[in-house]
């Protein structure tokens, strides 16, 4: 019998670079799509796929991450008199789960920041999720791991296809046989190959479900020419002792972590969002009449 998955390490510590001058104090996993931070979508996203415990990496400037996640009483008691249900609903969704912070002081990339979190997941399996990418689908991403976990036994990781000459921003599989549809056996984890070197176009999305003896090999792993701990590495050697697959994502993934995709993400998720959806569309369609006549003059 396979162990329960209960448990999640969300590695929030980097110093998003990407999005200065706007993580000078603020953290890149409080920006948000439309009216919700990017990193309440993947404590949902943890919720509704059945984890219990939320173990969030923090590093210095991340305090507004701990004050999002704590009740808010005097809110709480001023939505109520007022009755504004809606919004309090909404501010309550994940009171009920179990978050913790860890620290992580020197960010030593993502590696470092899963192997923080050995004390709290113990000798149990359990999922790693990244902020940076949110995940639409009827089944949460996480809870599909899960499925495929508590019948295989094994850790797996979800992975994409994406445009060829976008291959180097992701740590890649190369793919053997497909077990079952959308399972594939992998030879070889290789992070951020050059276009020319990459194995495959599959490139691993920001959830992975681990065995604990990854913390094992974490421990072992030697820093890359950056200076930082690659999880893809561990997960490589892990692969050479047991089993680790792939899981195909079929959903919609919506990338926050750069400028221009997050700007896109907020303009979809715009157009989903009761309140706003029309004005937003009447916006777009008259912005695009307007650079159509601007080109043609
Ligand atoms: C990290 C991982 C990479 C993965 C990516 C997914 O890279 O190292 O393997 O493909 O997340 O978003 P980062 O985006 O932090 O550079």
């Amino acid at each position: 019998m396979v162990k329960k998955v209960t448990k999640a390490v969300i590695p929030a510590a980097g110093l998003g670079t990407r999005f200065l001058p706007e993580t000078k104090a603020l953290p890149k996993e409080m920006l948000p799509i439309v009216d919700t931070p990017t990193i309440q979508f993947i404590v949902e996203e943890a919720k509704q796929s059945g984890i219990k415990d939320i173990v969030i990496v923090i590093g210095k400037g991340k305090r507004s991450i701990e004050d999002h996640f704590d009740s808010n009483p005097e809110l709480e008691m001023n939505l109520e008199q007022k009755q504004k249900n809606d919004i309090l609903e909404t501010i309550r969704k994940t009171n009920d789960m179990n978050i913790y912070f860890i620290r992580q002081s020197h960010p030593r990339g993502l590696g470092d920041a899963v192997y923080t979190a050995r004390s709290f997941i113990g000798n149990e399996p359990f999922v790693v999720m990244l902020g940076d990418d949110v995940m639409q689908d009827k089944v949460p991403l996480t809870k599909q791991l899960m499925d495929s976990y508590h019948k295989t036994g094994a850790s797996t990781l979800a992975v994409k296809k994406v445009p060829h000459k976008d291959i180097s921003k992701y740590g890649v599989i190369d793919p053997s046989e497909e077990v079952v549809p959308g399972l594939y056996n992998v030879k070889k984890f290789v992070e951020k190959p050059s276009p020319e070197k990459a194995p495959s176009d599959l490139a691993i999305i920001g959830r992975y479900l681990l065995t604990p003896e990854i913390f094992g090999i974490l421990e072992q792993t030697k820093p890359d020419k950056s200076g930082e701990i690659q999880l893809t590495s561990a997960i490589d050697a892990l692969n050479q002792t047991q089993r680790v697959f792939a899981h195909e994502f079929k959903g919609e993934r919506f990338d926050t972590g750069n400028k221009l995709s997050w700007l896109k993400t907020n303009i979809i998720f715009g157009l989903r969002h009761d309140e706003i959806a029309d004005g937003l569309r009447d916006y777009i369609v008259d912005l695009a009449d307007q650079i159509q006549k601007k080109a043609k003059k």
